[in-house]
């Protein structure tokens, strides 16, 4: 077994070192079999529940019993207005104006929401790039996009592979494929970190290459949201689209964001699906038939929104802009970074890092391909209370999260996976 008691003190002291540190006592960590901290590495999956989660909620549900229905104007935090306290934090972590962001429904609702406007197909610019590996159901809701407009999917769909033998893309064969296909594509639609293999893409990038061919560009941020910095509008991207329950920790189906670039928040002849929550705030309560879309994001929700999520989110983003995300963003470089020096470390060719090792094209996650193992490596690991992820055929995926885990939890899980594959 490798010898692990010096990367111990190491980690113990660049832990006493950090001054963002502290923030891992916000968070509830579960606890493994033998009652011990677990050593939580899936807060790409399901982002832990920061402990002033239960305040929040609770005021709501205090607020509820005690007024009822005059919660709406006269709760603590009115319920008729709620959605607008997490605006301008939300803005700011993905770098948006207020007017660019909104709170609501679900990530895959949203996409499907965004794209009724601003997928919009002819006969000679009707197609969707995405990545070949995207997250199944962004596939499964561009591909019905497209039937839904009368576009055959086979042809309709551009999907970007890695070369041969790698696993992940290259910027420049995304960029030539934008230009290869760009005059017949209405929407590229990108993860922002792909949920596999951690890549992040370069969206700056790609949003210029879009844009000179006259394309819409839009990314999934599920995997980018409270993980990398982001500057949408600076990027000049038109849409994106967010959940809340993984690195934004909201609870489990937390409420989801969307992003629409303030060009687009006065185009009132794009089509959309339309809700009351929509409606300018002046008139709603008059009740007219005719929809008046608010400006700006906005203007795409369509129910009032649930409360209790919201509070959650709130909770969350205090502890956002107490840490703010450029400082998160360089504990998370070096913590991952660690990682990645202790896993090459490990005495075994049957370890491969697929996540790209250059810190700009990634994320907090490292994607771990192990040749030759199944689902037991993983067993084992779980039963030593590590908690991360199995992907079929054979990878691991951990993300070590700047504001909860520390540089003692990734050597923990380096001695431990050690320890597993020594076994094997
Ligand atoms: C990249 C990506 N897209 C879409 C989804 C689906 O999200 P939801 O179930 O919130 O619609 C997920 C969920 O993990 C995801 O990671």
């Amino acid at each position: 077994m490798a010898n692990y008691d010096e990367a111990i003190r190491e980690a113990k002291a660049l832990d006493a070192g950090d001054p963002l540190s502290g923030f891992r006592n916000e968070f509830e960590m579960p606890l493994a079999h033998d009652g011990s901290e677990s050593i939580y590495l899936t807060g790409n999956s399901l982002g832990l529940m920061p402990k002033r989660t239960r305040d929040h909620v609770n005021a709501e549900l205090d607020d509820w019993a005690r007024l009822g229905v005059d919660g709406h104007l006269n709760a603590r935090h009115p319920w008729l207005p709620y959605h607008e306290f997490v605006t301008e934090p939300l803005a700011r972590l993905v770098g948006a104006k207020p007017i660019e962001v909104v709170a609501m429904n679900s990530l895959t609702v949203n996409l499907h929401l965004l794209l009724v406007s601003f997928y919009r197909p002819t006969s000679e610019r009707y197609k969707i790039i995405i990545e070949k590996g995207a997250f199944p159901s962004d596939r499964y809701a561009v591909e019905s996009q497209v039937r839904f407009h009368g576009y055959d999917a086979t042809t309709g769909l551009i999907e970007l592979a890695p070369r041969d033998g790698e696993s992940c893309l290259r910027t420049d064969d995304v960029l030539a494929a934008i230009d290869r296909e760009g005059e017949s594509t209405a929407l590229i639609l990108l993860g922002g970190v792909n949920y596999y293999t951690g890549q992040a893409f370069d969206m700056r990038a790609i949003t210029e290459a879009g844009h000179k061919h006259g394309c819409i560009v839009g990314f999934d941020l599920a995997h980018a949201a409270g993980n990398l910095e982001l500057r949408l509008n600076e990027w000049d991207v038109d849409i994106a689209a967010w959940c809340s329950y993984k690195y934004l920790n909201a609870g489990p189906g937390g409420i989801a964001g969307i992003f629409v670039n303030e060009r687009h928040a006065r185009s009132f002849d794009l089509p959309r699906f339309a809700g009351w929550w929509g409606h300018d705030k002046a008139t709603r309560f008059k009740m007219g038939p005719d929809f008046v879309p608010l400006e700006g994001a906005e203007g795409w929700q369509l129910s009032n929104p649930p409360i209790l999520q919201l509070a959650a989110l709130r909770a969350s983003l205090e502890i956002f802009d107490a840490a703010t995300m450029p400082a998160l963003r360089l504990r998370s470089e070096r913590l991952t970074g660690y990682l990645e020096r202790l896993l090459k470390a490990i005495a075994t060719e049957r370890i491969t890092i697929i996540t790209p090792s250059e810190p700009s094209e990634r994320g907090c996650q490292l994607s771990i391909r192990v040749r030759d193992a199944d689902r037991s490596l993983f067993d084992a690991l779980t039963a030593r209370g590590v908690v991360a992820d199995w992907r079929e055929p054979d990878v691991i995926r951990v993300a070590p999260v700047p504001l909860y885990n520390n540089f003692s939890d990734v050597v923990r899980f380096a001695s431990i996976l050690s320890d597993c594959l020594a076994l094997e």
